[in-house]
This record gives structure tokens, C-alpha cells and sequence, in this order.
């Protein structure tokens, strides 16, 4: 039989996609499974993007300009100018998501065996992109017991060697929520500088920031031209995770015209989803104003219910719409699995994220799961007694 390849071999299983098997057997047998699982958020998608799909009036569904097109690389750069960041159309590529900005990210800044430096636990598909491009994750651990912020600086600069090519932040941070402050972000700021290294983050969370705090960008910092490399998306800001549009955001032209070739080697984005993405554009701050008032209230209600359980030790998350929680179990893999298979009450159960899979350190988060709070209240209330009864059950 023909051969698949090592790095085939070795791309991880998402943690947050490899239970479905399980929880579409539990809904065989006619069970309701809450997802808490997976940042698929239930607000409804801008109108006016929804719109611009059905309204318009092309006759060939032709191939977009690989870099994106002017007009809404240009109209992105106001919405950046409103953020704090300021930019030209030319210093955007335009990508098929987030996911792919990162992929072409990754492949224009690194060679095989390479490092990149990323606090975990970290967003897991990182762990993929990096198999695909062959490089090494140097993991530097950030704990629960800080809320998971920035580990200092000096442990950084042990784990720095000839490999090292960048160091990649979430900002705010899936699975932790966590929210860099401006002066961690210039610490990160002095230690690219000194080592010469990039910086990526990962801002596609940039709206969802909680109790009146404010996100700091990396690109609204001054003399990072070089180094800074911003992903973006509007999966979660509009509620658009099936248009794929992201982009690659830097200052830095060689790394512009090497990711430029990767676009072009794919030839476009798809042109519905770029009509509907420049469009989204327009969307009026009331929209946002609401989308974070919801998400506050869930995470309110998330966070007081799970501290009402025993033994469950979580983190207050500043931004995003995740949390990580640390269960009273050795091994949460398994105790997720067991939910869906041998778990229910009044026929319902929940399906959450291992963490172990947003750790690249061996034996690290095994403790762990990551919930997403994307449901409605009474789904993420009842989602909790689910977990209190599991927990029970499985310990007893
Ligand atoms: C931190 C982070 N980055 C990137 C992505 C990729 O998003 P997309 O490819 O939908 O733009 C996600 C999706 O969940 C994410 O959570």
C-alpha cells in the first residue's frame, strides 16, 4: 500500500472536534448533547452581510484578487484606524480564514525544524499548522493560578536558541480568555527587538473584551514594523465562521510578498464570503454593543455556577468566550468521552473540550477541559448541573 506520509502522521486530532463520534452516537440514542465544545457562537450573523450574498448581481462567480481585493483591503484599513491601528491596503493579505493566515504565516517565516515560542495552553490548531509546516512549538507554560498571564520574560529568553523564529500570542486568548495588558505587550515588544524575532498574534478575538477593559493591539506599537505579524478574522466577530475570511496584517514588505505567493499559489478567497465580509463592514457598533453585553452575562453566569461545584478550580476570563476549568478527575479525556457515552440525565448531556490537546508539554492540562460559552443562559445553567451530576456520578 502506498505510504502516508511522517507529518501526515503526526498532525494531531482536533481536541475539540475528536469526541463528535461520540456525541453523534449519544444523539442516535436520542439524547440532547449541549456543545460546549467547539467556538461555534449562536449570535445571528450582521444582516447587512447576509444581504450583500443575496442581493447581488454577479453572472460569473469569477476568482477574487489573491491579496483581496482593493476596495476591502482599503475599507479594512478604516475599520483598523478605528482600533487603533493604523495601516495601508497594502500592508493586508487577505486569507481563506484565520486558519489560513496562520498556515501561510508559519510557512513564509520558517524551515523545517525551526522553533516558535507559544505560551500554552494554547489555541490547538496551532499544533497543527505547525506539523503541516514542520517546525517545532516551544511550549512556555502560563498557569491557572495567574489567570494565565504573561509567564516573565526570563523564562522566555531560556527557551531562545538558533532555531527560534518567533513567539506567538492569542490576544484575547483561546482557551483562557486571558487579556495582555499594554505593558506585557511591550515586554514582548523589547524581547523580539533584542532577539530579532517575529511576533504574531492571534487578535480575531479583538472584540470580545469584557468590563470596560480595552485590547491592545500589537500593531499600534511604534518601531515593530519588522516584527509584527497580526492574524485576523471575521469568523467571530460577525458571527461568520463559514464565510473562511481572515487576514495577515504587517508592515513588514518581504513578509507581505512571501505570504502574497502562498495567496497566489491558492489563487483566491471565495468571492461570496468576500462580498459578504466587506459588506460586514458596515455593521453598526450597536450590533457589537449587544454581542458583548450577551457574552458578559454568560460568562457571569458561567463563572458563578462552576464555582458553586466542588473542587472545580476556574479562571475569570477577561475576553473571548472560552474558559478553562480544572475538574476533581486524573484524566478529563476520558472523563468527556464517558459524558457522551455513558453519561445522561433526563436524556441530556454535554460535550466539552479536552485540554490536554491545547498543551504541547507531555501529561500538561490532562485535568483540564475548555468550555465555550456560546449557548444561551438557561442552556449554560443547565449545562453545569449536567457537568455537577456527571462529576458526581463518574467520582462516586
Ligand atoms: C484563536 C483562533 N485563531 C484562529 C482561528 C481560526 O479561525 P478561522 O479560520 O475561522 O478564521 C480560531 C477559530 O476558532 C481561533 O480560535
Amino acid at each position: 500500500m502506498p505510504k502516508i506520509s511522517k507529518k501526515g502522521q503526526m498532525m494531531p486530532e482536533s481536541p475539540i472536534r475528536k469526541l463528535v463520534p461520540f456525541a453523534e452516537d449519544a444523539k442516535k440514542r436520542g439524547i440532547n448533547v449541549f456543545h460546549l465544545n467547539i467556538g461555534q457562537p449562536d449570535i445571528k450573523t450582521p444582516q447587512i452581510a447576509l444581504d450583500a450574498v443575496k442581493n447581488n448581481t454577479i453572472e460569473v462567480l469569477s476568482y477574487a484578487r489573491s491579496e483581496g481585493s482593493e476596495s476591502y483591503r482599503k475599507k479594512l484599513t478604516a475599520y483598523y484606524k478605528k482600533n487603533q491601528i493604523d495601516i495601508n491596503a497594502d500592508d493586508i493579505i487577505v486569507t481563506t480564514g484565520g486558519s489560513e493566515a496562520l498556515l501561510f504565516t508559519i510557512g513564509s517565516i520558517t524551515d523545517y525544524g525551526d522553533e516558535i515560542i507559544i505560551p500554552e495552553p494554547f489555541y490547538a490548531n496551532y499544533n497543527g499548522f505547525s506539523t503541516a509546516n514542520g517546525i517545532e512549538i516551544v511550549p512556555i507554560v502560563s498557569s491557572i493560578d495567574t489567570g494565565f498571564a504573561l509567564p516573565e520574560i526570563k523564562e522566555f529568553e531560556k527557551l531562545i536558541g538558533p532555531k527560534t523564529r518567533a513567539i506567538l500570542i492569542c490576544n484575547p486568548g483561546n482557551p483562557t480568555g486571558y487579556l495582555y495588558s499594554k505593558e506585557e505587550i511591550e515586554k514582548l515588544k523589547a524581547l523580539v527587538l533584542r532577539y530579532d524575532l517575529f511576533l504574531i498574534a492571534d487578535e480575531v478575538y479583538r472584540e470580545f473584551v469584557y468590563d470596560g477593559m480595552q485590547h491592545h493591539s500589537i500593531m499600534s506599537e511604534t518601531g515593530l514594523d519588522e516584527n509584527a505579524i497580526m492574524i485576523d478574522s471575521v469568523s467571530k466577530r460577525y458571527s461568520m465562521c463559514g464565510a473562511r475570511i481572515g487576514c495577515i496584517v504587517s508592515r513588514n514588505k518581504e513578509l507581505i510578498q512571501t505570504t502574497l505567493k502562498y495567496a497566489q499559489a491558492r489563487l483566491s478567497s471565495p468571492t461570496y464570503a468576500l462580498l459578504a465580509s466587506e459588506a460586514a463592514l458596515d455593521t453598526p457598533q450597536n450590533y457589537f454593543d449587544e454581542v458583548i453585553e450577551e457574552y458578559v452575562k454568560r460568562r457571569n453566569i458561567l463563572i458563578a455556577e462552576l464555582n458553586k461545584i466542588d473542587k472545580i478550580k476556574v479562571s475569570t476570563p477577561k475576553g473571548a468566550f472560552y474558559c478553562i476549568a480544572e475538574l476533581p478527575v486524573s484524566d478529563a479525556d476520558d472523563f468527556a468521552q464517558w459524558m457522551l457515552e455513558k453519561f445522561s440525565d433526563n436524556n441530556e448531556t454535554i460535550m466539552v473540550a479536552p485540554a490536554s490537546g491545547f498543551y504541547s508539554t507531555k501529561g500538561s492540562g490532562k485535568n483540564q477541559i475548555r468550555i465555550a460559552y456560546v449557548l444561551n443562559k438557561e442552556s449554560l445553567i443547565r449545562s453545569v448541573e449536567l457537568l455537577k451530576l456527571a462529576l458526581e456520578q463518574y467520582n462516586g
